[in-house]
């Protein structure tokens, strides 16, 4: 199986790549969080410095557009191209309610003529390779038929199937029978993503789709870095390697230069899944949350580490 690592803004920065890269090897693929270009293609700062090719040593990195424009799609993939990237994949899926009414990311789907259009644009044009990485709808997941003879027309690198429509956002089940017509269906290859949490929940989306060969890790992952090693059939996550990398992590953030408000922001964060390694420690979560220094943290995370509350079988359930 090949295994990627899901786009998670705010969570899967270039120093949680890195040390997960380092620490936890088994992704083949690492996706970063979506660039959405101003008006010049041109893109700065944070989203800059996320996907400079010195802060993604020893790791394959895709980068993302976010966009409806090939004008501003196309400037940033020569910005990409001169950085020594190869391809760059498009978000075709963010449910957000701030980016869909734009027309963006799940927004795309609602006018497929317009999504055709950019296709046809961007294809003839670009000189990366482009994925996909799509919602199978916006109000449903059988609109995906008629979004897949679009994709259908262009050669894709691949496609990522996140198997729901925008509606569900990130919850309920992925439409697995869905997800197995639109495998047999496609040309680009597919690649599967949609609650994968643990080894267990690979049997749905394998034998709905037999030959399925790619899938897409995210929240799963982020609660349980090791789960890439478990897919491919290696040991679960201990305790200890998970409280070195959240360490680990903590130091990168603040080498990185982040003040120890934003470290705090973000280790919180990845709390969000991780604290589902430990289950019923409410209370422990709580804490983390809670503490406004390093130091508060940093007690509250040895707190529910001592805990015993810890569990290598546990895994993230939404
Ligand atoms: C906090 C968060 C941030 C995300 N950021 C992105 C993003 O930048 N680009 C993108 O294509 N998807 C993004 N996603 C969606 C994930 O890449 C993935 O498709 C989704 O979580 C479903 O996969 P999973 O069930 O394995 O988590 C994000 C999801 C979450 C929860």
């Amino acid at each position: 199986m090949r295994l990627s690592f899901a786009p998670m803004e705010g969570v899967t920065t270039y120093s949680f790549r890195q040390l997960h890269a380092a620490l936890f090897p088994g992704a083949e693929k690492y996706y970063a969080p979506f660039i959405a270009p101003d008006g010049s293609g041109k893109f700065k700062g944070g989203r800059l410095r996320d996907i400079l090719p010195e802060n993604n040593r020893d790791i394959r990195l895709v980068p993302q557009i976010l966009c409806n424009r090939p004008e501003p799609f196309l400037a940033v993939a020569r910005e990409l191209a001169a950085m020594g990237y190869r391809e760059v994949n498009l978000n075709a899926g963010c449910p957000s309610g701030t980016v869909v009414p734009k027309r963006k990311g799940a927004g795309m789907l609602a006018d497929l003529r317009a999504l055709d259009e950019f296709l046809a644009e961007v294809f003839s044009r670009c000189e990366l390779a482009v994925s996909v990485k799509t919602r199978m709808g916006l109000e449903s997941t059988e609109e995906f038929p008629a979004i897949l003879e679009i994709y259908n027309k262009y050669p894709l690198q691949e496609l990522i199937i996140h198997a729901r429509d925008r509606r569900a956002m990130y919850s309920g089940r992925p439409d697995l029978a869905g997800f197995a017509t639109a495998f047999r269906a496609s040309r680009p290859p597919v690649c599967y993503n949609g609650n994968v949490f643990s080894p267990a929940d690979l049997t749905g989306p394998v034998s709905a789709a037999p030959g399925l060969e790619r899938v897409m890790l995210g929240r799963g992952a982020a609660a349980n870095p090791a789960l890439f090693r478990q897919l491919q059939g290696g040991p679960a996550l201990e305790a200890a390697e998970l409280k070195d990398f959240l360490r680990r992590l903590r130091d990168a953030y603040q080498a990185q230069g982040l003040s120890e408000r934003y470290t705090l922001a973000r280790l919180k964060e990845l709390w969000y899944y991780t604290v589902q390694m430990f289950p019923g420690a409410s209370a422990g979560a709580k804490r983390i949350n809670k503490a406004q220094t390093a130091a508060e943290y940093q007690s509250a995370v040895d707190a529910l580490f001592a805990s015993g509350r810890f569990s290598p079988e546990a895994a993230f359930r939404g």
